[in-house]
């Protein structure tokens, strides 16, 4: 019985760590995940991805580590999100930004 009174408390202790530790609010190359999620549509791994990247997007984009997101160039982790990565690498672009050259 102690034992498991024990237990309990580690565990709202652990459950108490956790909703005090920092969210990975900046979760792919200083993009939140919702705010990676608004350019997925338009760099999709289908064949009619939307044909150019939401206002959202963009301003996720402006703000994004963009060598970062060059070093997902090869990654098949993007896949994982439905995401070609070529269209990726040319989101930046559509947007007006521009791509480090080493890219
Ligand atoms: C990361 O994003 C935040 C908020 O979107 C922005 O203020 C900051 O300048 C960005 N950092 C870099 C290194 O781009
Ligand atoms: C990406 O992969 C291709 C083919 O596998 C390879 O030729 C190329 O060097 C790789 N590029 C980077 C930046 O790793």
């Amino acid at each position: 019985m102690a034992k498991a009174a024990a237990l309990a408390v580690l565990l709202l202790v652990a459950a108490a760590l956790l909703a005090v530790a920092p969210a990975p609010a900046r979760a792919v190359c200083n993009m939140s995940n919702d705010e990676f999620m608004t350019c997925q549509p338009a760099a999709a791994a289908t064949s009619n991805p939307t044909p150019s990247p939401s206002a959202d997007c963009c301003s996720a984009l402006s703000k994004a580590d963009l060598p970062c997101l060059c070093s997902y160039k090869n990654s098949t982790w993007l896949n994982l999100y439905n995401i070609d990565p070529k269209r990726a690498m040319q989101l930046p672009t559509k947007c007006g930004l521009t791509m480090p050259a080493n890219c």
